[in-house]
């Protein structure tokens, strides 16, 4: 699908350049349209560079260049008939003011006129010039004709004043693109709970047990599965990720608390994700003191840790649950061995398998090489792949699974 995002006047163009990697994601083809006052914030080169497409902005192109003012004289015309929608962020009171007034005298405000595509804008500014009874007559004006608007939040303004103006958040206004896109939010009305990271199984007050797991898999799940409208409860252990928006965040350390959290989530759950490194063995006995140094060799004792994907996967096969349940494989070698014993053995639908020693797969990479192996008996190589893309073939595979069982 192909947008155009016009960029207009005010100190919040610099979010536009993260707002068109935002929108990226959602494989939207970006044409960037910047006002002249835009250009005074950020320059087209950081457009040009991200989208890599020339960024609009003159309505007649240099004066010298005869040929080139008839080009993009009628320019655009033929972007208002490719476009998919209009989106504005972010949009000065000067834009509203033209849109809502037919003013038509540079590209964005003619390119409004020209199109047939929804609009969307997300209005920035100082918080006089936001609540100015023309601004919000303008609004409204736009809003009767059918035009979208992220409203923007409250908070700290580039002026020193409080209230509201500031831009939407990135998320907010990317959820507003997908809604008016009708893209896909096929996850409506599911509880979805992920687990991430590695677990911390204590060994004396300050040591501990832990592994090479970054959680970057499990926050893709999360992410993903959040925008496609579920609900999703994140249950992580030790991070340094920043919690995906719009997700309800558990932090937990050892095992035991993950399946305590787990457990708890899991009982109102469509979906069981366990992208976790949970640890397979703890201390036998935590020390209550730290353990000296000695002479002598030192022996630690580890007892296996409840296993929480299979305790749910009881669950399935007592028939006292119906959710999906995923659950990873991360090894090292019999890759395929491995996933079908931990299908049968933990009652998952779905195994994630990796070989960790891949390049690009694994632990701390942002990419994954996996292959699902599903309980029908199909097995489905992915290529390398984000792990944000790995987590939505998952998710994909997840709504095929509840659409053949139900
Ligand atoms: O047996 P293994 O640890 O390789 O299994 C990996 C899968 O089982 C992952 O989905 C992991 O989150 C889950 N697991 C668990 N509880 C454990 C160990 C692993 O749920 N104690």
């Amino acid at each position: 699908m192909k947008i155009a995002l016009g960029i207009t006047g005010g100190v919040a163009a610099y979010k536009a350049a993260e707002l068109v990697r935002r929108l990226q994601q959602e494989k939207l083809d970006i044409q960037v349209v910047m006002t002249r006052a835009a250009r005074e914030f950020i320059t087209p080169l950081t457009f040009a560079a991200l989208t890599g497409q020339k960024v609009i902005t003159e309505m007649f192109g240099p004066p010298d260049a005869a040929a080139a003012n008839v080009e993009s004289a009628i320019e655009h015309i033929a972007v208002a008939q490719r476009i998919d929608l209009l989106l504005v962020a972010p949009a000065t009171a000067d834009i509203l003011g033209k849109f809502a007034h037919g003013v038509a005298d540079d590209f964005l405000s003619t390119l409004y006129l020209a199109t047939k595509a929804p609009v969307i804008v997300a209005p920035a500014m100082n918080v006089n010039m936001w609540e100015h009874p023309a601004t919000q007559a303008n609004l409204a004006l736009l809003r009767a004709r059918g035009v979208h608007v992220a409203d923007p939040d409250e908070g700290y303004l580039a002026c020193g004043m409080t209230g509201a103006g500031r831009l939407a958040a990135i998320e907010a206004i990317a959820q507003k693109v997908c809604s008016v896109l009708g893209l896909r939010h096929d996850f409506e009305g599911q509880t979805v709970v992920v687990t991430a990271g590695p677990t911390c199984e204590d060994l004396d007050p300050v040591r501990f047990l832990t592994n090479r797991s970054s959680g970057k898999m499990g926050y893709a799940l999360a992410e993903a599965a959040a925008r496609r409208g579920a609900r999703v409860v994140l249950v992580s252990g030790p991070t340094d990720l920043p919690v995906p928006e719009a997700v309800d965040w558990v932090p937990v350390r050892s095992t035991e608390e993950m399946r305590h959290a787990v457990r708890e989530r899991a009982a109102d759950a469509n979906v069981v994700i366990m992208a976790a490194a949970v640890a397979d063995y703890r201390p036998a006995a935590k020390q209550t003191q730290k353990l000296k140094r000695g002479d002598q060799p030192l022996t630690l004792e580890l007892e296996p840790t409840p296993d929480i994907l299979a305790e749910l996967g009881r669950d399935a096969v007592q028939k006292t649950s119906r959710r999906t349940l995923v659950g990873f494989a991360a090894e090292t070698r019999q890759l395929a061995e491995s996933a079908r014993s931990k299908l049968a053995r933990k009652g998952a639908d779905i195994i994630v398998a990796n070989d960790v020693t891949q390049e690009g797969a694994g632990f701390d990479t942002d990419t994954n090489i996996v292959t699902l192996f599903l309980r029908d008996g199909r097995e489905i190589p992915l290529p390398k792949l984000p792990k944000f893309d790995v987590a939505n073939r998952v998710l994909d595979h997840v709504l095929e699974i509840q659409k053949t069982s139900r």
